[in-house]
């Protein structure tokens, strides 16, 4: 596949596409793609949805959508009808068979038009609660039957739970091949996060101590300020564990845990990520409480600003059992990570947004400094930023200038924003163009998303059972609950504050803070 010049002529059609993730995301994720000359010289974005709109309503809505959420800010106009021209809408019934029969004659009087045939990119925008009567429409219409060019992406929730996980495949499988199917992790298109692989497997400096011999433990934070805000509902049926562990951080920790790929092919790099699932140690039932720990918002202040409890959100319940807050500790049992504890943490409401991994290495086996050289002494630690800020920092010790000894950590530092001086693109963007060209290294295959599902399943058991006590357990605001803190401090270890995304301005200060705070 040739990934330097622009994919070929594609038809995107967007189930779902007067919702949340057309306005927010897609859009302005292929309006960045055309500004920066990605886009196919011919495409089309076709929204279906049941509400009633004109295309030109619809450009106006999404417009309204990429001003907002656009990496680029606001949209100008020239540009803007340029790549308008490109979108149309169409309201239908997505359960009736003529709206897929309709779709076929419109797309296929499309590739006329253009004079190809072009790819067709069916986008499942929809509640999980669609998937299955959309694509068997796009089935009997047999808008599946050109395996080369008919692609389905589906967005997560993937499943709720393993048993729904596999039927959801099975029925995906029944009708399309498993290249044809695009599972979104979103976090996966996040330029830090694929620079894992480029950093691992780039460089060979750090292979040789990336191991149990060298490695201590690992963390994994992914922080949230915001709350649940209008997505009770939803939110209700998933809680943390489900939302956010399953996929977007149990995915970071596959590229921080796997072995090298022999090439960087699809099949490679996800049998490489599924090795890792099936080797994390299984949790039983009795284990997890001390394995995994979680917790829920109530109100408290952040920036000065007083914000609600979980419960008091929109559409939870007032006794709500719904998690916003989850820990949980694995282990990798393989001859690389054999007793390293692999730390994942979760929430919302937390501080700050903040998404990082950090690698704490084993301290020196036998020091040769005396106590009173070490009093600042901290172990070697590499940390992976995810976002919002971008880089990769290297701890270590040196000698502090003077007539002593005595040992201080300083940090190396790499950014993103200055080293490249430009804005990473969206995850979408990056994703949407793989599933134009058809690459889906960066997408979870059917047997990656019911591994990630059983690795879970005993915690979503045991908490699905035992109703919590103490919720809510920690107040907007803070790090999340008592029992997290427990649950790393078993082992010795305390979580790494994350304080050196709060200070962005000023690096430098920044990288202090953190040395001095953690
Ligand atoms: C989504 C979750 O997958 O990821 C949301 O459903 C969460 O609950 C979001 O807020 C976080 O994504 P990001 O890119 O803002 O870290």
């Amino acid at each position: 596949m040739e990934k330097q010049k622009r994919p070929g002529s594609a038809a995107f059609v967007i189930f779902g596409a007067a919702g949340d993730l057309a306005w927010r995301k897609l859009i302005p994720a292929l309006y960045n793609l055309y500004l920066d000359s990605w886009m196919p010289d011919q495409f089309l974005v076709l929204g279906v949805d049941r509400s009633d709109m004109s295309d030109s309503k619809f450009r106006d809505h999404l417009r309204k959508g990429v001003d907002q959420f656009s990496r680029r800010g606001k949209s100008e106009s020239k540009e803007w009808s340029a790549f308008a021209e490109n979108l149309f809408y169409l309201k239908a019934d997505l359960r009736k068979d003529e709206t897929y029969n309709d779709l076929s004659k419109r797309l296929s009087s499309q590739d006329k038009k253009w004079d190809t045939h072009a790819n067709r990119i069916f986008y499942l925008a929809v509640p999980p609660s669609m998937i299955e009567s959309i694509t068997e429409g796009l089935a009997k219409a047999k808008l599946h039957k050109d395996r080369e060019r008919a692609r389905v992406v589906v967005e997560k929730p993937f499943g709720h739970d393993l048993e729904s996980a596999k039927k959801l495949n099975q029925h995906l499988t029944s009708e399309f091949k498993e290249s044809q199917l695009f599972r979104i992790d979103h976090y996966l298109g996040k330029e830090t996060v694929q620079n894992i692989l480029a950093f691992r497997f780039g460089n060979s400096m750090f292979e040789p101590i990336w191991n149990r011999q060298h490695i201590d433990h690992v963390q994994i934070t992914v922080a949230e300020r915001v709350g649940v805000g209008h997505r009770g509902g939803y939110y209700e049926q998933a809680g943390a564990l489900r939302d956010m562990i399953q996929n977007h951080l149990l995915q970071i920790l596959c590229l921080i845990a796997m072995e090298a790929p022999v090439t960087f092919d699809a099949n490679e790099v996800r049998n490489k990520k599924v090795d890792v699932l099936h080797a994390i140690r299984p949790i039983f039932p009795e284990q997890v409480h001390h394995m995994a720990a979680r917790g829920q918002y109530g109100g408290g202040w952040i920036e000065g600003e007083h914000v609600p409890a979980y419960r008091s959100e929109p559409d939870v319940a007032e006794g709500s059992d719904t998690e916003t807050y989850a820990s949980v500790k694995f282990y990798v049992d393989n001859w690389r990570w054999q007793g390293v504890p692999f730390y994942l943490r979760t929430g919302k409401r937390m501080p700050v947004k903040t998404s990082e991994v950090v690698i704490q290495f084993r301290p020196v086996p036998h020091q040769t400094f005396p106590a009173a050289a070490l009093l600042d002494w901290r172990p070697n630690r590499l940390l992976i930023a995810i976002q919002p800020e971008e880089g990769i920092l290297l701890r270590f010790g040196v000698k502090h200038p003077g007539p002593s000894i005595h040992l201080s950590p300083v940090m190396m530092q790499f950014y993103y924003r200055e080293a490249f001086k430009a804005k990473p693109p969206e995850a979408y963007e990056t994703l949407l163009l793989d599933v134009m060209w058809g690459d889906a290294t960066l997408f979870m295959r059917a047997d990656q998303s019911e591994a990630a599902w059983s690795v879970i399943a005993p915690v979503l058991e045991v908490w699905g059972s035992v109703k919590s006590t103490d919720f809510p357990n920690y107040p907007a605001g803070s790090w999340g609950p008592e029992e997290a803190d427990i649950l790393i401090a078993q082992d010795g270890n305390t979580w790494v504050v994350p304080t050196l995304l709060q200070c962005r301005e000023d690096i430098a200060v920044c990288s202090v803070t953190t040395e001095l705070e953690s």
